[in-house]
């Protein structure tokens, strides 16, 4: 029996860790299979260490490459020691954010070039693709500000301390992406009620869990 890999992509604020903490307890009730809940940059302790150097907003020097071959490393680690061994236990993996992140983020936004940072990344997934990826659309000013208003208590990562150009520039390429690859993604209107972005979530997954 194999798994089912799902990914959760977005730019930032399109509120990925709100609408899994509604997802999971919910999708968990109607299935058997164990849901494995997991996060990128990170989900192994190896890439969680990895994560520390990426978000760490004093790293202001960090270059373009050296931050994708990060990314592209704790995704190994991570795709080995977790993804892997649940999906071919039969787990439907959940995770938020995969290679389309890196694609946009550091493929698209800091201009390495998407298809570079694909192939980059392919080294280190051996061709593991989603078999379905849940996109949460959000305008870049929208979800910014949304994480201002959230976490006046918590300060933003290195990532989101990026200017609003560079986080449209991220939700211009998972439209790309979206385009060239319509049959993986189910785009979501993240700037609807939060209720409403669950009930989408959760259909969606419904119908691929019945196929
Ligand atoms: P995440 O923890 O998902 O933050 P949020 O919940 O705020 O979206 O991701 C942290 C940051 O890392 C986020 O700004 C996106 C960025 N990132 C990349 O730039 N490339 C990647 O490949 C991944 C996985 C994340």
């Amino acid at each position: 029996m194999t798994g089912l890999f799902i990914t959760i992509e977005g730019p930032d604020g399109a509120g990925k860790s709100s609408l899994l903490q509604q997802l999971v307890p919910a999708l968990q009730d109607t299935i058997d299979r164990p849901i494995v809940v997991t996060r990128e940059p990170g989900g192994s302790a190896i890439a969680e260490e990895i994560r520390g150097l990426l978000l760490n907003p004093a790293y202001t020097e960090m270059d373009a490459r050296t931050e994708a071959l990060l990314l592209a490393a704790s995704r190994r680690q991570h795709v080995v020691e977790k993804i892997l061994p649940a999906l071919s236990r039969g787990d439907m993996v959940l995770c938020d954010r995969f290679v389309d992140s890196s694609i946009a983020y550091q493929g698209q936004a800091r201009g390495i070039g998407m298809e570079k940072v694909r192939d980059l990344n392919e080294f280190a997934i051996e061709g593991l693709t989603p078999d379905l990826t849940l996109y949460l659309d959000v305008e870049a000013e929208v979800g910014l500000q949304r994480i201002k208003d959230k976490q006046s208590n918590r300060q933003q990562d290195r990532l989101e301390l990026e200017a609003v150009t560079f986080h449209e520039e991220v939700r211009k390429a998972y439209h790309l992406m979206i385009e060239k690859d319509p049959d993986r993604f189910v785009v979501i209107d993240a700037s609807d009620d939060q209720q409403v972005v669950f009930e989408k979530a959760f259909q969606a997954l419904q119908s691929v869990l019945k196929k």
